[in-house]
């Protein structure tokens, strides 16, 4: 009884329960905020993660470029029909390497952060080209113009520069080599042995079915088919097992 009684002295005295109410949330927020100054990072290291080749990059610059982020997420959560449908929820490490990340649950077509390998280039071509040939009731606008688009490697170089100052680890080799690692990794007969060996499961073909030249619709599909192929998601620890 004694403590409810003083609780009453606390709740009559404005003063007095703003002043404890502020300590009991510092307790709250020391505890959650001072373990980031002591640690080095939030993000749980998982195998297989590196950064996007050339190619993958430009690809993603494009998709950026066209909005493709206003209908689509690359984040899958954990809830139980993400998981059927798209697969295995999304680490943090696999958007490591993301700048900008491409989070979200605005979802006007479906979630892409695993979309990698579950069509063919040629259906990724096609449907690109023209949604409605392969989709019937697709709302998505059309991106043929891409496959005209020769890739421009000029910046190449500059590109990976600008992300290693955001802390992605491209090395030196990486960066000299960025153009023409950009146009072997999309021409059919390349040697991309010296690629592969820096960027491990780069996949190297001609990705729009033109083999003439290396387009914008060569490195989108590039990006396309690599989401979500890196980590051997399997082998992560599940948080929780969907049931
Ligand atoms: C106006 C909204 C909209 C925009 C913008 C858009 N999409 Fe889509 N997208 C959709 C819808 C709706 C679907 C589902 C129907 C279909 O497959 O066409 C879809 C499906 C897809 C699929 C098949 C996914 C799957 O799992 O079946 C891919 C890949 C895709 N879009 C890529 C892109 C890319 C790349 C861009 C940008 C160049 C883009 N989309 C822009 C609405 C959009």
């Amino acid at each position: 009884m004694a403590s409810l009684i003083d609780h009453k002295k606390i709740e009559r005295n404005v003063t007095l329960l703003g002043a404890l109410a502020l300590v009991t949330v510092a307790i709250g927020g020391i505890v959650e905020i001072a373990p980031l100054f002591w640690i080095d990072s939030t993000i749980e290291k998982v195998e297989g993660m590196r950064p996007y080749t050339p190619l993958e990059q430009t690809g993603r610059d494009i998709y950026v470029r066209e909005g493709c982020y206003n209908c689509h997420s690359q984040m899958i959560r954990p809830f139980r029909d993400e998981v059927e449908r798209y697969g295995h929820y999304s680490l943090a490490a696999e958007s490591m390497y993301d700048h900008p990340f491409q989070w979200g649950s605005k979802r006007t077509g479906p979630d892409l952060a695993r979309v990698g390998g579950r069509y063919s280039d040629e259906w990724h071509v096609q449907h690109l080209k023209e949604p409605r040939s392969v989709v019937g009731e697709s709302i998505m606008p059309a991106y043929g113009f891409l496959a005209n688009r020769e890739l421009d490697t000029r910046d190449a170089a500059q590109r990976l520069t600008a992300l290693s100052r955001l802390g992605v680890p491209y090395s030196k080799v990486d960066i000299e080599k960025a153009a023409r690692d950009m146009l072997d990794q999309a021409t059919p007969g390349a040697d991309t042995e010296d690629l592969a060996r820096r960027y491990p499961k780069a996949q190297s073909r001609d990705f729009d079915g033109d083999p003439s030249k290396v387009t914008e619709m060569d490195a989108l599909v590039a990006y396309l088919q690599m989401l979500g192929t890196l980590v051997d998601h399997r082998a992560a620890a599940p948080q929780e097992t969907p049931r």
